[in-house]
């Protein structure tokens, strides 16, 4: 783990803060140097007077939940116990854990060195925890770029890739969270060779690849779907007939 925060300290260099104790509002707001932190609740990242992390205890109640009825995400995916997904980019970890709870093996793939070093963080405190006994193991994290990570997995049982590329800024229909806020400081929305480059590659992993979109966005890649399933503020888009597209 040590050595993950330091890959992420010396990519952004930045310090990394050990923090005694508790923390609040306030200090976060006073440092006015983007860090690392680590405390008792693990690592985090402070900027722009916000703390990035993932917290994924709180949202126990949600994946215990979690069921194609609630979650547009999970009917859009369609996963079984049986299933194996690739989560390509994936951020704060919140969908895999959705996915996870369908029994399905998740991979996560997260590019940035400093949201690899949160998840894996996460990851390795839920491993601790008996609630989380079932979901953890079906859960694992590659620190990549998702086509590189793509050419790596060839060969292996993939049933679906989920892309959850960053949006652009303009196209939230919901208030940004906090931490979504932060996490556009990390990552832009991928350019139009990045899009196509994501897309194709996924096919040629998987043969159902599902991308989540802004209400209202183009298409990735301008590529149009096999099928679409609305949420309230997203839309994810279905390819499945991979041969057919031309990206
Ligand atoms: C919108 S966030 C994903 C949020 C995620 N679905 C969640 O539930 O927290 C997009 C993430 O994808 C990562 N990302 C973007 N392009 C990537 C790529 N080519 N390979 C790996 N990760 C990538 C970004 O660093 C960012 O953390």
């Amino acid at each position: 783990m040590l050595e993950v925060a330091s890959r992420a300290q010396n990519f952004l260099n930045v310090d990394l803060v050990l923090v005694d104790g508790q923390f609040d509002s306030k200090w976060i707001k006073a440092q006015l140097e983007p860090c690392l932190i680590h405390d008792q609740r693990g690592f985090g990242f402070v900027a722009s007077g916000r703390l990035l992390r993932p917290d994924w205890k709180k949202f126990a109640r949600r994946v215990v939940k979690a069921g194609r009825k609630t979650e547009g995400l999970l009917r859009a995916l369609k996963l079984s116990p049986q299933s194996s997904v690739v989560d390509a980019t994936a951020g704060l970890g919140v969908d895999s854990l959705l996915m996870a709870s369908t029994g399905a093996q998740v991979t996560m793939i997260e590019r940035h060195p400093v949201l690899a070093l949160l998840l894996s963080d996460q990851l390795q405190q839920i491993e601790q925890e008996a609630n989380w006994r079932s979901i953890a193991p079906r859960l694992s994290l590659t620190h990549s770029d998702a086509v590189t990570a793509f050419d790596q997995l060839q060969g292996q049982p993939v049933d679906v890739v989920y892309l959850d590329p960053m949006f652009e800024t303009g196209s939230y229909r919901a208030k940004v969270s906090g931490n979504m806020q932060l996490l556009h400081k990390f990552s832009e929305p991928p350019s139009e060779d990045e899009q196509h480059a994501l897309l194709k590659s996924a096919m040629q992993l998987a043969n159902k690849v599902v991308v989540k979109r802004a209400a209202g966005a183009p298409p990735l890649a301008g590529e149009t779907p096999q099928a679409v399933s609305t949420g309230d503020s997203v839309r994810y888009d279905i390819y499945t007939l991979y041969r057919s597209v031309s990206v």
